[in-house]
């Protein structure tokens, strides 16, 4: 596995963030203003995050022989660090004071890696209070996930989405 790490969204990490998206066609369809939008000073830095995947560059396993060897080359593939955004998450406060994730999505390249679980359990130490979210009925994977990370069902919209029309599973995650 990876070592991931998760940190606020950044303006320089918005290209990326959108050809994720457009990668996914699970995952809901913003607009670079949208992101944009997100990362006002108004806004607490957790609620928009990625999470990052971070590679020593040109690494192969007889150079991590080397590594152990040779300490000279040890600290030059240390400075080779590739840093690659795996996903992001989206997340907003309602009025109530609800938060809600609105945006979850990770690289099809990058996924079963720990990169979704990194963001939710990043947000969940920055909130308090239940969690909810909306996922299309039928996106298994996504349902999956979320109840492995103990979210449960606690209503469903119908028709709620469109092209193709299918509903909202509502699950919340009671804290
Ligand atoms: C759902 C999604 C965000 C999961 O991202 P991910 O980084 O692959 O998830 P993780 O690696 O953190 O998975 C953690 C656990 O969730 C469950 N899980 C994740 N993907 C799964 C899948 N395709 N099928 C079944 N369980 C899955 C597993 O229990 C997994 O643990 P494991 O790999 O040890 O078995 C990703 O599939 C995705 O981006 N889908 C498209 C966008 C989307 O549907 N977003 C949610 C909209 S609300």
């Amino acid at each position: 596995m990876p070592a991931i790490s998760v940190r606020p969204l950044q303006t320089s990490d918005i290209p990326r963030v959108l050809k994720i998206q457009a990668a996914c066609p699970e995952a809901a369809s913003w607009s670079e203003a949208d992101y944009h939008r997100l990362e006002g000073p108004q806004r607490p830095s957790w609620q928009t995050t990625v999470a990052v995947i971070e590679t020593h560059l040109g690494q192969r396993p007889d150079e991590q022989m080397d590594k152990q060897l040779d300490k000279h080359l040890d600290k030059q593939l240390d400075k080779e660090i590739d840093e690659q955004i795996a996903g992001f998450l989206t997340c907003a406060a309602a009025e109530n004071g609800d938060q809600e994730v609105l945006n979850l999505t990770v690289d099809p390249d990058h996924r079963r890696q720990g990169a979704a679980e990194a963001l939710l359990r990043k947000l969940l130490q920055k909130i308090s209070g239940p969690l909810f979210l909306e996922v299309r009925a039928g996106n298994r994977p996504a349902l999956s996930f979320y109840h492995k990370l103990g979210f449960e069902k606690t209503g469903q919209r119908r028709s709620y989405y469109r092209n193709p029309t299918e509903d909202a599973i509502i699950m919340i995650l009671s804290r």
